[in-house]
């Protein structure tokens, strides 16, 4: 993608498609004044005709013999995430039409430098496509191959040009995460992740470690054994660490479940339950999309991640309901559902998070169907042992446009996740899954400060939504980097 920063009012822009971004009740005049008179005339009658009020991501298009205009509706404007989805329609909108170079006017903008980085978000994450497994398209057109983005008032400067650079960093990563996810499970096995965590080490500042089999048993890695035990591809235990240029100011923690495939094991899913199950590797395409980004981003913190990779099946050897597993850590956890396979495989990852003494802990993990029933599709849990780093967590989220929303931790329902052979077991009384799947978690971070990220509703989506196609979306990627980035 070719993406350029111009000092010009919209009506001098030249492009196939000319957005230009409209806050909403703004008097039309206003906003298209920065048009020549003749088609400022056009584009108010055409707004006043059809209503065009500036609604978030309502658009309204007209053809003129310079390029179509496209005026784009921002609401009002007043947070980032306006802008993502008001870029994000006029990409849309700019596609329909098959341009290839789409600007998009920040005219209407306070200050417009302050946006370059959402509006080139949502236009570039709108841009993202998979279709590796799709034959050829007859035209061959994947969108508008050249953006703009313009206002009088840009400088166009060095600091305007690296949000340009970090933002395609980010968006990036998220593509690779999406990837990720959308990939089929038949590929992307735990030995396949393992690779692309060490492709990604092969540039300077992260390194890769890979643990599998023997290795993990040495290491008592007997969560991810035990769900791993039933399918023909091996576990792995891999962990990827970042280490800043400058002086790191803290050491986080960064875990994510990577089921590769959940069939639920021998507490075998349903068939409709099942079609998504190759998503359930959200959590480590999180974690890989980090340590994609941040030697390119260079916060000045280490990160430590850590993916718990394995594929739940049924097969020969597969771990049966009432076997106990025993932790590194000394705990001990009866499992009595092996579809509750995520909470196994999290607690050997949490094990070693906490030995690296962090400043704190975050995981990721399409966890629980719970987390869906009570939050839905759009929106993440979060649960932890530190208000503090939540709420941080929550404020870096509502800048990324992801939401979150806190779960408590009932201290009540530990009860229900007691066992009668070992210390705990993998499944609550069956109400408040997402709390009782979190307690279990608690059990192994100790003293360490830890927040616990349910992404099962919002890290796949089977309807288009802003700036997000169907299939992975990359969810909580961006609101993390944010967090690593505000640390340093
Ligand atoms: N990966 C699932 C959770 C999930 C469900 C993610 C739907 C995304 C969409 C997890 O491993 C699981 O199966 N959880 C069980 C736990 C239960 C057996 C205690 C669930 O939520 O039903
Ligand atoms: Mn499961
Ligand atoms: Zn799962």
């Amino acid at each position: 993608m070719n993406v350029k920063l111009l000092k010009k009012k919209a009506g001098e822009v030249v492009a196939d498609v000319v957005a230009i971004g409209v806050l909403e009740g703004q008097e039309l005049s206003g906003a298209v004044e920065r048009l020549p008179a003749a088609l400022r005339t056009v584009v108010s009658a055409r707004a006043k005709r059809t209503h065009f009020k500036g609604k978030i991501a309502a658009t309204l298009v007209v053809q003129t013999e310079r390029g179509d205009i496209v005026l784009v509706g921002v609401g009002d404007g007043s947070m980032s995430e306006h802008w993502r989805r008001a870029a994000s329609a006029a990409r849309n909108a700019a596609a329909a039409v098959r341009a290839s170079t789409l600007a998009f006017a920040l005219d209407n903008a306070g200050k417009p430098a302050d946006l370059i980085g959402a509006v080139l978000e949502g236009l570039l994450l709108a841009g993202y496509s998979f279709d590796r497994y799709r034959t050829a398209k007859k035209d061959g057109y994947r969108g508008p191959r050249t953006l703009l983005l313009s206002a009088p008032s840009l400088k166009d400067d060095a600091h305007d040009r690296d949000t340009v650079r970090r933002t395609e960093t980010v968006c990036e990563a998220v593509a690779m995460a999406r990837d990720l996810v959308n990939e089929m499970s038949t590929v992307k096995t735990p030995s396949h992740l393992a690779s692309v965590a060490r492709t990604l080490a092969q540039r300077g500042r992260v390194r890769c470690e890979v643990w599998q089999g023997a290795r993990l048993r040495r290491e008592k890695m007997n969560g991810i054994l035990a769900v791993s035990a039933g399918s023909r591809n091996p576990g792995a235990l891999i962990k990827l660490v970042y280490t800043p240029r400058r002086r790191a100011r803290a050491r986080i923690a960064i875990v994510g479940k990577g089921i590769t495939f959940d069939s639920g094991g021998l507490s075998l899913k349903q068939a409709k339950s099942m079609e998504t199950m190759k998503m359930d590797m959200s959590g480590a395409a999180l974690v890989l999309g980090l340590m994609k980004a941040l030697p390119a981003l260079d916060p000045s913190v280490e990160v430590h991640g850590f993916i718990a990779a394995a594929e739940n099946m049924p097969g020969q050897g597969a771990q049966k309901p009432g076997d106990v597993i025993r932790y590194r850590n000394g705990v001990t956890v009866e499992v009595l559902n092996t579809d509750a396979e995520g909470r196994l495989v999290l607690g050997d990852a949490l094990c070693l998070a906490t030995e690296t003494e962090p400043g704190c802990i975050i995981d990721a993990a399409t966890l629980t169907g719970a987390c869906m029933v009570a939050l839905g599709t759009r929106v993440g849990g979060i649960l932890g042992n530190d208000q503090e780093l939540i709420d941080r967590l929550r404020a870096c989220a509502i800048e990324a446009g992801e939401q979150l929303w806190q779960l408590p931790l009932i201290e009540d329902y530990v009860e229900d996740i007691r066992s009668n052979v070992a210390d705990i077991k993998n499944v609550g009384s069956g109400y408040a899954g997402t709390i009782s799947a979190a307690l279990f978690l608690r059990s192994f971070v100790g003293k360490t400060k830890w927040a616990h990220l349910d992404i099962a509703g919002p890290a796949f989506t089977e309807r288009p939504l802003p700036y997000t196609p169907k299939g992975g979306t990359g969810f909580g990627l961006r609101t993390l980097l944010a967090y690593l980035e505000s640390m340093g």
